[in-house]
């Protein structure tokens, strides 16, 4: 070999045995190669003997692939799903939009328990904070909305794990029948388009039953604009700087949470499925425990989910989203009752609301994965709410406000995960804060 080939000729990879301890927010578990040095690996479970080849270094951590499993835990399963696929050269995709389908749902939900605590101890520095049990609305046929990445040759699919690139996915298990049905009929002929979101749910307007449940397709244009759009009675919107135009049919949905109808337009936010939804108006009526009369303010609103059913509780709510479009479901779908709904930033109105020492019973907040930031959230105990109930979509952000909460003089009192996304490393939680310390139950003011 010349000399010139031999200075290009690529280092051998460096294998290594480990053992795994630890997991990452991101479902990747932890082990420690020889040099001391974090090592993550994905595809692995937290107990397992693994061999692994580290494919990234960084000065303070590396990443491996796993080449092979040692010992296996008692949890691991065979993947459901074809396309989660293996790491190996040549083997099939490995679809990036799961994480954890070799793992048994009962080991992720205690997995993301974990987590949540974890993210709790370290950024929140709570010393053994009270997270429940993982509530599991279900580990398949769970989700009634999908985003697809689109291939160069017009599939749709989800992005490969850790890369950009795109596999073709004919059939998702995480999809109800009737979103899966509305990504068949969408077809794989979209070449030229960025992405596109399949969402189901009954055409506004008709009840449930009606025999013509239907969806929308949100359509994100290329720069090449819109291919023509497959034939057939699902709604057809697209992406634009002013939010979604619809190109055809109806693009508002309807969506039922318990006894509830919810009016969805194209652009507004709706959670990604209605049974977790359910899940999750349950728990916060029951931790708002609200008395007829009582004043609810509920930030990051999006249509209105937990506004109306704490409206329909007797709860005089005022509801704040930053979304043109969803703070107009939410008009909407609280119309029946006595509700201020406004149409800006949450943290802005909090600012106004606590220096005019306005108060309210309970405060319901749910924004972002950024989460609400320490100022507002401290600030919301200027508004002297005897239960301030927190869903969050990402732990650490509601490790950060919770701990502000906390100094501004609130009491965890619980944290609930819910697992909305099986398989998945997603986790939400719910997590519930009393004025007075100890009880999230109704008190005298
Ligand atoms: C996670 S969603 C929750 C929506 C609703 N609670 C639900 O469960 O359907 C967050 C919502 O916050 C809205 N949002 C984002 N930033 C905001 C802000 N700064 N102020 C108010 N709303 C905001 C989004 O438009 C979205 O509707």
């Amino acid at each position: 070999m010349s000399s010139s080939a031999s200075s290009t000729a690529r280092a051998p990879a460096q294998r290594h045995e480990l053992e795994l301890h630890g997991l990452t927010h991101a479902g990747e578990a932890v082990g420690r190669l020889p040099n001391g040095k974090a090592c993550f690996v994905a595809g692995a479970i937290p107990g397992e003997r693994v061999l692994v080849e580290v494919t990234e270094q960084r000065k303070r951590w590396a990443r491996a692939r796993l080449v092979a499993v040692l010992l296996p835990s008692a949890d691991r399963v065979e993947p459901p799903c074809p396309y989660y696929g293996s790491e190996e050269p040549g083997g099939p995709p490995r679809c990036g939009g799961c994480a954890l389908q070799h793992v048994a749902p009962t080991r992720q939900a205690a997995m993301k328990r974990r987590i949540v605590t974890e993210q709790l101890e370290r950024i929140g520095r709570f010393a053994d904070p009270p997270v429940d049990q993982t509530r599991v609305p279900a580990t398949q046929g769970y989700r009634e909305q999908a985003r697809f990445a689109v291939t160069s040759e017009g599939q749709l699919g989800f992005r490969r794990r850790g890369g950009h690139d795109v596999v073709a996915i004919d059939r998702c298990l995480l999809l109800t029948d009737e979103t899966q049905r509305l990504r068949e009929l969408a077809g794989d002929a979209w070449i030229g388009v960025d992405e596109v979101t399949v969402r189901a749910g009954q055409p506004a307007g008709e009840p449930p039953g009606s025999g013509s449940a239907q969806g929308v397709w949100i359509v994100s244009p290329g720069a090449e604009g819109v291919p023509p759009v497959p034939d057939g009675d699902v709604g057809v919107a697209l992406t634009s700087p002013r939010g979604p135009l619809a190109l055809r049919g109806e693009t508002t949905v309807t969506k039922r949470v318990g006894d509830a109808m919810y009016r969805v337009s194209a652009g507004s936010f709706f959670q990604s499925g209605t049974l977790g939804a359910a899940v999750l108006v349950d728990l916060v009526r029951g931790a708002a425990a609200v008395q007829p009369g009582d004043t609810v303010l509920d930030l990051y609103a999006g249509v209105g989910l937990f506004a109306r059913a704490l409206a329909a509780d007797g709860a005089l709510v005022t509801a704040v989203e930053a979304d043109p479009s969803a703070a107009g479901d939410a008009r909407q779908n609280l119309v029946e009752y006595d509700a201020d709904v406004r149409t800006g930033p949450a943290e802005a109105a909090v600012a106004e609301m606590a220096a005019a020492h306005r108060w309210f019973d309970v405060v319901v907040l749910d924004p972002p994965r950024r989460g609400a930031g320490a100022e507002t959230t401290a600030r919301l105990a200027e508004l002297e709410p005897r239960t301030v109930v927190y869903v969050a979509c990402d732990p650490a952000a509601l490790a950060r406000d919770a701990r502000a909460l906390v100094d501004a003089g609130l009491t965890l009192v619980t944290v609930t995960p819910v697992d909305l996304f099986a398989h998945t490393a997603a986790i939400e939680a719910v997590a519930v804060f009393a004025r007075h310390g100890g009880t999230a139950t109704p008190m005298e003011r």
